[in-house]
């Protein structure tokens, strides 16, 4: 099955590891948030634009404690800097089996990247730089589903690509090799089934050599 908009791969997610705590960083007007099927669900948002929605950024709810999520899907604040924080401090709301999804880590070109760059409006931010940044976390392993804007997948899990220096956070480093930054698949629910298989067999694996 092609996914092609963000609730499709949170629904999808959720379904195959049967998640019951979903927490989603920037609701705005529910889009994704009201779309989702979980059993409980905790929204995020500074200016809510409906009831039952944590009005607070996230850099405040952080603050706060929680039981872990099973899902997390970041689309708040699109700087670097909030989004590299939301990523960080989503490790810990989290468990050893969760998901954490980033919205629009796959900017077609610099444009997206620059509040007010495009006459449409549309706008990306600087969330590639924060996948780019992943890149050296050896406990962080992901995938960014090829999708309009991209949707990166991050698990916990050993990073097989692992960055041993600070990267140069240009958007032309970044474009040159986009596929070695974001780990580009198809966006299909095939995908994202081998992700989370490949992360079972390896928490396998570990328990059998033990
Ligand atoms: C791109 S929209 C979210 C779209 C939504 N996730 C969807 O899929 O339909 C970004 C939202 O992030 C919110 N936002 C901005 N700064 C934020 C922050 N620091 N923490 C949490 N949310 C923030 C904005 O108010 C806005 O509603």
């Amino acid at each position: 099955m092609d996914i092609k908009i963000p609730e499709q791969a949170v629904n999808y997610l959720i379904n195959i590891l049967k998640a019951e705590r979903y927490l989603e960083i920037g609701v705005a007007s529910g889009g994704t948030y009201l779309a989702v099927n979980c059993k409980e669900k905790v929204g995020v948002d500074p200016h809510p634009q409906f009831e039952g929605i944590l009005k607070m950024t996230s850099q405040e709810f952080w603050k706060t404690s929680s039981e872990p999520f099973d899902v997390i899907f970041i689309d708040g604040d699109h700087s670097f800097g909030v989004s590299q924080g939301d990523l960080l401090n989503a490790l810990n709301f989290i468990h050893a089996k969760s998901y954490i999804l980033l919205h629009d880590t796959n900017p077609e070109d610099v444009t997206y990247t620059i509040s007010g760059g495009r006459a449409d409006g549309l706008y990306t931010g600087e969330v590639y730089k924060t996948v780019m940044w992943a890149k050296q976390n050896p406990a962080l392993d992901y995938i960014t589903l090829d999708m309009p804007f991209g949707m990166t997948v991050v698990k916990l899990a050993k990073n097989p690509n692992l960055l041993k220096e600070e990267p140069d956070y240009s958007f032309d480093n970044f474009a040159k090799e986009r596929d070695f930054w974001l780990n580009l698949k198809s966006s299909t629910s095939e995908t994202l089934d081998k992700f989370v298989k490949d992360q079972k067999e390896e928490k396998c694996k570990k328990i059998s050599k033990r």
